[in-house]
């Protein structure tokens, strides 16, 4: 699929494997995922532009490179997004943050949008939307149509694990997004969840029902 990364590190996939188990504790997968996350993040950053800066080390002057431009941003669709975040962060501890509060109708599958919290100039910035899951795509859809609202206008998509019918709407609404994915599974079932996936990965991760 165009405009589609599989990050098929032995890494990642080892400890995804993990986390998909359902006798993985919750302490167990939010570990996984703030790992997964340093992996994942190290992919989707890496094509930044650098730029040099003159420095002084202790044995001189040089021109050595730093990353290029305005501050990047996290936008994390909460809830699960945050388990992501939190890796991104510790990689790239500058980075600005918005926060999407979107969940998902359990009927009707549409997304419900119930706070929105971005920094400002998105307009010069790049912008990297983070959600573990991209089920329907319904959620990740309408958090990057709230953005592009704001005037963003350079986006990324990264997730843990993608359904196929997902990522074919996604990409088919936003082709100008690159998605970045640790793994396109089988299918959705009748409730809109990833099969085999890892269940809902909110709860999952806060031990909710
Ligand atoms: C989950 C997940 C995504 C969404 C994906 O969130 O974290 O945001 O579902 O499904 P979709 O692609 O079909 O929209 P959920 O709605 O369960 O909210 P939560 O994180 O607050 O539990
Ligand atoms: N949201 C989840 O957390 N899991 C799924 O499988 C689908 C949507």
């Amino acid at each position: 699929m165009q405009n589609v990364t599989v990050v098929s590190h032995p890494l990642i996939q080892h400890k995804l494997t993990i986390m998909r188990d359902k006798q993985t504790s919750i302490a167990g997968f939010r570990v996984l995922l703030r790992e997964i996350a340093h992996l994942l993040c190290y992919e989707v950053t890496r094509d930044l532009e650098l730029e040099l800066i003159p420095i002084e080390t202790p044995m001189g002057p040089m021109d050595a490179p730093t990353i290029k431009g305005k501050k990047l941003v996290f936008a994390s669709i909460l809830r699960a997004g945050n388990g992501l975040l939190d890796g991104m962060l510790d990689l790239v501890p500058a980075a600005r943050v918005a926060h999407i509060g979107i969940y998902r109708d359990h009927e009707t599958l549409q997304p419900v949008e119930y706070y929105f919290k971005a920094p400002s100039e998105l307009e010069n910035r790049l912008i990297i939307v983070v959600d573990p899951m991209l089920a329907t795509a319904n959620s990740a859809i309408a958090a990057i149509d709230r953005l592009k609202r704001r005037g963003a206008n350079n986006l990324r998509f990264l997730c843990l694990l993608a359904a196929p019918e997902g990522l074919e709407k996604f990409t088919r609404t936003h082709p100008d997004v690159p998605v970045f994915t640790a793994a396109i599974d089988s299918h959705l079932n009748e409730k809109g969840y990833i099969v085999p996936g890892l269940g809902d990965a909110g709860d999952r991760m806060y031990g909710t029902k």
